[in-house]
């Protein structure tokens, strides 16, 4: 008899035992992320500049050039119904503790950027741009997350998200599963500018639709329709085909992102100009060489002309008519 309850408290020991360890792995797989003077630095940059974490985040003033946000919004979050999405909400980034992210841990923080999975465990509506943010490198993750920690603190009550069934369906189906990610070769211009490119998801925008899902044939060849506070607009044929920007210059290019001018000819503000602009020359001259090595599409997209149905991309946008199928 002794014997046996000997034996269930060596069992019930064991057990403890595991059950802590298991807390402790656990704990350990929390990432946390040491806040350095150089994360600092590197998080401003890519959440200013090429992630443009803020024009999504904030209540923006849509009038002034660059869509920056409105005095004392930075990160607070706003709802989309303004942009058609009416079930829709950017949340309150911003380190405030009842209503921002102050009480968020780092892992929550990391998992919702780059796994797309939010602090409280739900799926989030992948406009959050983390099927690009999955590639984005555990050094770069950490910088981003330190920086959104050392921002004002605003407060700001939202009401949640709340997404339509169907596409809750979706989301579970299409959830990203994330490895650790190394930093690419800074020092190879164009797998630099590859990188850029794809944590401002500039395709996210510039790669029409086809099936709910973006359409590879016509990646980067812009056709995609953008209604809001900004205007009306389609994106622009970024590769290098004679319909698109091949006739483009580095000088050009720079001009354009820093400025939202192409020649006397300006873009409207849903282009997040106003963000790239906060860029190095360097790093916008890796952009460059980057769309430089796409695959031209040919695919005109002009939005000083009057809309017209396009075959291609399927939409209707300047100069779609005289675009044909492909072959
Ligand atoms: C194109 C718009 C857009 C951009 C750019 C964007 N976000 Fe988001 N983000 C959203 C939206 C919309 C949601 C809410 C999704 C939902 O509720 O399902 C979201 C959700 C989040 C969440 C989830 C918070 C939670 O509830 O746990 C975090 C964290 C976040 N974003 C951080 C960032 C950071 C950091 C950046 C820049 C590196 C960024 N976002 C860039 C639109 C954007
Ligand atoms: C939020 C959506 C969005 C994102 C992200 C985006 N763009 Fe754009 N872009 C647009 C729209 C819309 C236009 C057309 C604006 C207009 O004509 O007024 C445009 C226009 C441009 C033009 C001007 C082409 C021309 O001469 O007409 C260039 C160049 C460009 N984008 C490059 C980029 C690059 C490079 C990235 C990523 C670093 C990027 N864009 C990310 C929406 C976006």
């Amino acid at each position: 008899m002794k014997m046996k309850n000997h034996a269930i408290k060596l069992l019930f020991v064991i057990l403890v035992l595991v059950g802590v360890g298991f807390w402790a792995t656990r704990g350990s797989s929390g990432r946390r992320f040491e806040p350095t003077a150089a994360r600092l630095e590197r998080g401003r940059y890519l959440v200013e500049g090429p992630a443009h974490c803020f024009e999504c985040h904030s209540e923006v003033d849509w009038d002034t050039p660059g869509a920056q946000p409105k005095p004392g919004k930075k990160g607070a979050g706003v709802e989309f119904a303004k942009y058609g999405m009416p079930w829709l909400v950017a949340p309150n980034i911003t380190p405030d503790v009842e209503t921002g992210a102050g009480a968020w841990t780092d892992e929550q923080f990391a998992r919702a950027i780059r796994e797309g999975i939010g602090h409280d465990g739900r799926r989030l509506f992948s406009i959050m741009p983390y099927q690009y943010f999955r590639e984005m490198s555990d050094e770069d993750l950490a910088s981003v997350v330190v920086y959104l920690r050392s921002i004002e603190p605003v407060r700001n009550v939202l009401p949640k998200t709340n997404i339509p069934e169907q596409m809750k369906q979706f989301l579970a189906e299409h959830q990203p599963i994330v490895e650790p990610v190394s930093s690419p070769d800074m020092s190879n211009p164009v797998a630099r500018g590859k990188y850029l490119v794809t944590l401002a998801s500039c395709a996210s925008c510039h790669t029409p639709f086809k099936d709910f899902a973006h359409d590879d044939e016509l990646a980067f060849a812009g056709g995609m329709s953008f209604k809001g506070p900004w205007g009306h607009v389609h994106t622009a044929n970024i590769t290098p085909d004679p319909s698109g920007i091949s006739y483009y210059d580095e000088a050009l290019f720079i001009n354009a992102l820093r400025t939202g001018h192409v020649g006397a000819r300006s873009l409207k503000s849903i282009m997040p100009w106003g963000y790239f602009r906060n860029m190095t020359d360097d790093d916008l001259k890796a952009i460059f060489a980057y769309l430089r090595t796409l695959r031209p599409v040919q695919h005109r997209v002009d939005n000083t002309e009057p809309p017209t149905d396009c075959p291609v991309c399927r939409a209707k946008h300047g100069y779609g008519e005289m675009n044909r199928h492909l072959p």
